[in-house]
């Protein structure tokens, strides 16, 4: 029987997405995880203001939600001091890389990133057959020089970093990314991807030539209901309203994130929060020696000394309903990713770790 065939660039993609969810190993074990300290998750929840926010839209699911985002885009340019044209709502930072993907990159284009950085970029640009180049990291680090370099060198369409860095929860302070970003052609579009940059103080970038990416899905705790944005110069980010569907983020997700930037006071507690458990984290990861790297995020990297013994950790606490990951490539992957937790979760992990006793 002859069927539809699809493109000739997706026929060519392997069979998979990049991330086994921790419901799939849920799954697989017939049982739930006691700790899921895998994916970066808020353990603090989001908002009593965007839970409450949330609970009165979900009452109208009958209307659509607005495809301008217009209420919620309102309070970013309060919060950016920008205009509504500055700024892309879209399902998560995931959902704008497809946009972003499908308005800028083509087969024969070169995208230049990170060896072993967050991988789910990297998923879109293979989908409409764009070439990654990849740099390795230096010291552990996003190596701005040599991304700089490399787009030069390349004739880059794009260049992509995470800053802080997932997963080697790294960071770059505001003077090292201007630099980088005068450094960068510009007929280079630089994608900035801060998902993780709430947790710090923001900094100031001057030049706008980019695309910077923020979530509610870290901090704010609203991974679920997907929602993010992208802001830059409008002329770079309006091709992707173009293309992007139009009802793709919801009226509950939409309010969610409105209520979260109204809390003036719920970044900072959470940032407390999720210093003072990050700590905690530390200590504990060490105590197993699993020595833990500083971390600008919500997870924290625990040297294992080897690929072999930190492939067997992950595997053996799955075994305890413990879910953590780790990073795949050298040099980080002889680390084990746990993300911040609660103090039940670590007292799971700890009693996990002394069981699997790796
Ligand atoms: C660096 C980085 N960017 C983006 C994301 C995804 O964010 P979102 O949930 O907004 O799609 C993650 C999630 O782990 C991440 O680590």
């Amino acid at each position: 029987m002859s069927r539809p065939e699809p493109t000739r660039i997706v026929s060519k993609l392997p069979d998979a997405i990049p991330f086994v969810a921790p419901e799939a190993y849920e799954r697989e074990m017939g049982t739930k995880f006691l700790a899921r300290l895998g994916a970066n998750e808020s353990v603090f929840g989001p908002s009593p203001n965007a839970i409450q926010a949330m609970t009165e839209a979900v009452r109208n699911p009958q209307w659509y939600g607005d495809p301008l985002s217009f209420e919620l885009k309102s309070a970013l340019v309060t919060k950016h001091n920008l205009t509504n044209d500055h700024f892309v709502v879209g399902p998560g930072i995931d959902g704008l890389f497809t946009h972003i993907a499908s308005a800028y990159f083509a087969p024969g284009d070169r995208v230049v990133t990170t060896l072993g950085s967050y991988p789910t970029f990297n998923y879109f640009v293979d989908a409409v057959g764009a070439e990654l180049v990849q740099v390795p990291y230096r010291n552990l680090k996003v190596d701005l020089e040599s991304l700089a370099k490399e787009a030069k060198q390349c004739q880059a369409k794009a260049v992509y970093l995470a800053n802080p860095d997932n997963p080697s929860g790294t960071f770059h302070d505001g003077n090292a990314i201007q630099h980088f970003i005068d450094q960068v052609p510009d007929e280079t579009l630089i994608i900035l991807d801060e998902a993780y940059l709430d947790f710090l103080e923001d900094y100031e970038v001057a030049d706008l030539r980019l695309i910077r990416l923020r979530t509610f899905s870290k901090l704010y705790g609203m991974a679920g209901a997907r929602v993010a944005y992208a802001f830059g110069e409008p002329e770079t980010l309006q091709p992707l309203n173009r293309i992007r569907p139009h009802f793709e983020v919801n009226s509950i997700a939409q309010a969610g994130a409105l209520a979260s930037l109204q809390d003036h006071d719920f970044k900072t507690k959470i940032q407390e929060k999720n210093r003072l458990a990050k700590y905690d984290l530390a200590i504990l990861l060490e105590k197993y020696g699993l020595y833990p790297l500083a971390s600008s995020t919500n997870f924290v990297l625990g040297d294992a000394g080897s690929k072999a013994r930190a492939e067997a950790i992950v595997t053996n606490l799955r075994q305890e309903r413990v879910f953590i990951r780790k990073p795949g490539l050298a040099p980080l992957d002889q680390y084990i990713r746990v993300s911040v937790g609660t103090e039940e979760d670590y007292a799971v992990l700890a009693k996990a770790l002394k069981q699997v006793n790796l």
